[in-house]
This record gives C-alpha cells, sequence and structure tokens, in this order.
C-alpha cells in the first residue's frame, strides 16, 4: 500500500489495516538500520507483545527524534515527539512492536504541529493506558537514523568499514536465512545466480559452497 501524502507514521496502522487483520503487527522505517550482536533475538523476543514494545537509544541530538523520558527506575513517564527541549537523551529507534489495538489507537490520533499523525502519539497513548515497554539498547547496538544526507554518508562508512574488515556482510537475507533454515543450501545456489558475477552474487555462492 502507498501513503499518497507525508502525513505521518501513524497512518501506517490505518492504511494498513486490511493486512494486520487480527493480528499483531510491527513497524520498521525504510531509513532506520539497526546492527549488533542480538538482534534477531531481540526482535523474536518481542513477537508476541502484549501492548507495545518500543526502544530508546542515547544519542546526543534527541531533538531529532522522538524521545523518550524515564525515572530513576527506567520507567518510562513520557513520549515526545521531537521536543525542543528533550527531557532526556534517549531517542526512539524507528522499530516497533503492537499487539492489535494499534490500529484502534491509529485512527484516534489528532495531526501535530507539523501537521503528521505521530508515532509518538500511539506510543503516549500505550503508555497512558500501562502497556508499554520501553527496552534500552546499549552500546552493543547501533542504530542510524539515514534520513539526512550526512547520517546516510556516516552508515554508508559504517557498513563498508565492518563488511570489508569482517568479510560478512551485513543484512544478507539469502544467508540469515540459510541460518534460520527457512531455505536450505540448494535452494540457495539458484538465488544466488540470479545476481550472477556482482560481488553480492560471488558472496552466497561462497557460502552455499562451504555451508
Ligand atoms: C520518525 C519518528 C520519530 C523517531 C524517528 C526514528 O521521525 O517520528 O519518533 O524517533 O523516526 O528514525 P521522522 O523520520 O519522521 O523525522
Amino acid at each position: 500500500e502507498i501513503q499518497e501524502e507525508p502525513k505521518g507514521l501513524a497512518e501506517a496502522f490505518t492504511i494498513g489495516e486490511k493486512f494486520i487483520g487480527q493480528d499483531k503487527v510491527a513497524l520498521v522505517l525504510g531509513d532506520n538500520i539497526f546492527y549488533g550482536n542480538g538482534l534477531g533475538s531481540l526482535l523474536r523476543s518481542k513477537v508476541d507483545v502484549q501492548g507495545a514494545a518500543i526502544f530508546a537509544y542515547p544519542v546526543k541530538d534527541p531533538e531529532r527524534y522522538g524521545v523518550v523520558e524515564f525515572d530513576e527506575h527506567k520507567k518510562a513517564l513520557s513520549i515526545e515527539e521531537k521536543p525542543q527541549n528533550p527531557k532526556s537523551q534517549y531517542a526512539v529507534p524507528g522499530l516497533y512492536f503492537y499487539d492489535n489495538k494499534v490500529v484502534e489507537y491509529a485512527k484516534k490520533v489528532k495531526p501535530s504541529g507539523r501537521g503528521e499523525k505521530e508515532i509518538s502519539s500511539i506510543n503516549q497513548m500505550y503508555l497512558e493506558a500501562g502497556m508499554l515497554e520501553v527496552g534500552v539498547m546499549t552500546r552493543g547496538m547501533s542504530w542510524f537514523d539515514t534520513g539526512t544526507v550526512e547520517s546516510l554518508d556516516d552508515a554508508t562508512e559504517f557498513i563498508r568499514v565492518i563488511q570489508n574488515r569482517q568479510s560478512a556482510m551485513i543484512g544478507c537475507i539469502e544467508e540469515i536465512a540459510l541460518e534460520r533454515n527457512f531455505i536450505n543450501e540448494k535452494a540457495l545456489a539458484p538465488l544466488a545466480e540470479k545476481y550472477g558475477k556482482s560481488k553480492y552474487g560471488s558472496y552466497l555462492k561462497d557460502i552455499a559452497n562451504h555451508f
């Protein structure tokens, strides 16, 4: 489905209402990149969420993001979208898990000052209902929002350096599918073929040959 006008992330759940049906749902923003040890198991641990599960990540420019305020026991007190005076350094990354109530909440969201139906308003509703879980992502996790030229450039450099150094690709879905047993090495060969002589194709062929 396509959102014809940029009217805010909360619309994902009204535009996607039929797709969601009676299920729980996760949303990941296309310009967000996550990389870190244990990411897969972290995501799998949230699939069965009751209420909502979001994350918090310390950054130096929280005013660019949704910001979560915590009390001294790391209990979330508020979620604000791009506040001029952020109540903490903790930004909310673009990775969200919700139960089916999110569709109903999304319908109630009113546009913000910037004219968008904010995902932060949905998170605030879950918070007020006592159903919001906020997990702090620690230094072991890398998170990039690539919404500006500079940040896209930063992420590109990061991925390039790690991939070169480790001779392993980040986010290679065919490799992940093989490791998770969604496909076997026989199924990998034709997938690799599709990419011909490209670097990506050779990488996949190498994996298929050495699995
Ligand atoms: C959006 C969300 C914000 C979140 C950010 C993460 O911001 O509104 O809450 O922290 O993504 O990347 P936007 O991309 O609309 O500036």
